[in-house]
């Protein structure tokens, strides 16, 4: 059988729910596992995250998922509801919305006794100069008293914009946050992803929202996993399927875009992009093999990639980490010009899911 599987290790997944613990005791955790758990597989991490407060999801659908298989804790849809028709189910399973335009407050009012007898948050979304959902820092403060005059218990919602790096709309965002939450007291407050976890202890607040840091890659361009105390949560692997001497001056793959400079071992590797990994690297790539690094030659194809082990002792069958524990995810998402939410997230379904 081809070999390319995701293996996913709850183990590491419960150890970084942990660490969102000590660094937030004081806060409730909403585990988002929106897009199916960040490509990890929802059913597979629900599990590992029991322990959690509460979960996150961006759909109806997505939190339709978590409620058939059984988990009944709070769910918040981050993006609210996307019509009248969805509230009602909402109220049938028990979901928290966002509210962050005018019309979600107006379906929200009108099913004012049923979401609040079930005891229900809504959460109120700030646009405090992100620019992509919420109410303005001039519109929020009246959203809320009338929410609250209608017997809702509101929680006020914000999301960095550059909580990863330093930026100046860093501290207008968080101004804009305590000024709302000060004029609004009391109210409950959410403002924290996993960057904003570490750098922002000061604005945990009631909840916590983290996201990447659970599956064990880094909110930092400059600081990985190992310094932020994190586990890689998926390690994607394949193995070697062919090995190829080749001569000085021959061609590897498609287009011909890798020239050997001397005698080289060329193998041949179960995985590509078909699978969900990355077609265009700018920067010299690797995969791990005994947690040796080994370089990406040639191009990508849908089902195969090239690597050059002429130093190292392989055979056909031997495994290959694409990203994991020994090749980080960051690594070879920086090595490809974007993050590692999008590679984790757009695994195809082909490679084989295995839970350890
Ligand atoms: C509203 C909101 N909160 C929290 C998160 C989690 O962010 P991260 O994965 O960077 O921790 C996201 C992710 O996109 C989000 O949209």
């Amino acid at each position: 059988m081809r070999q390319a599987t995701v293996y996913i290790d709850s183990d590491a997944l419960q150890y970084n729910l942990n660490r969102v613990k000590q660094l937030a005791p004081h806060s409730k955790i909403v585990s988002m596992v929106k897009a199916n758990a960040y490509g990890h597989g929802v059913k597979d991490c629900l599990a590992a995250l029991d322990a959690t407060d509460a979960f996150g999801v961006a759909s109806l659908e997505e939190a339709l998922e978590i409620r058939q298989l059984g988990y009944i804790q709070p769910i918040t849809l981050i993006e609210g509801v996307f019509s009248e028709d969805e509230m009602q189910q909402v109220i049938e399973h028990k979901l928290e919305c966002i509210v962050h335009h005018n019309q979600q407050v107006e379906w929200l009012i009108q099913q004012q006794q049923a979401y609040n007898a079930l005891g229900l948050k809504v959460w109120v979304k700030l646009n405090s100069g992100m620019n992509r959902l919420g109410f303005k820092v001039t519109e929020i403060i009246d959203v809320i008293q009338r929410l609250k005059a209608e017997g809702f218990t509101c929680v006020l919602a914000m999301h960095f914009a550059n909580a990863d790096a330093d930026h100046p709309l860093n501290e207008q965002q968080k101004q804009q946050f305590l000024h709302v939450k000060q004029a609004c007291d009391p109210i409950l407050a959410s403002c924290c992803n996993s960057a904003a976890i570490y750098k922002y202890p000061e604005l945990h607040f009631d909840f916590v929202r983290p996201g990447i840091m659970l599956y064990g890659a880094s909110p930092f361009a400059d600081r990985n996993v190992h310094e932020l105390d994190l586990k890689p949560v998926m390690t994607l692997s394949a193995e070697i399927i062919a090995l190829n001497q080749i001569q000085q001056g021959e061609y590897v793959g498609y287009g011909s875009s890798y020239t050997a400079s001397c005698t080289s071992n060329i193998a041949i590797v179960s995985i590509g992009y078909g699978d969900g990994y990355p077609r265009a690297y700018v920067k010299p790539n690797f995969v791990a093999i005994d947690q040796q690094l080994v370089a990406v030659v040639g191009r990508v194809s849908m089902d195969m990639i090239a690597i050059d082990v002429t130093h190292i002792n392989t055979d056909i069958g031997t495994p290959v980490e694409l990203w994991g524990k020994h090749r980080l995810v960051d690594d070879v998402a920086a090595a490809n010009g974007t993050i590692s939410y999008e590679l984790l997230c757009r695994l195809s379904n082909r490679p084989i899911r295995t839970l350890i």
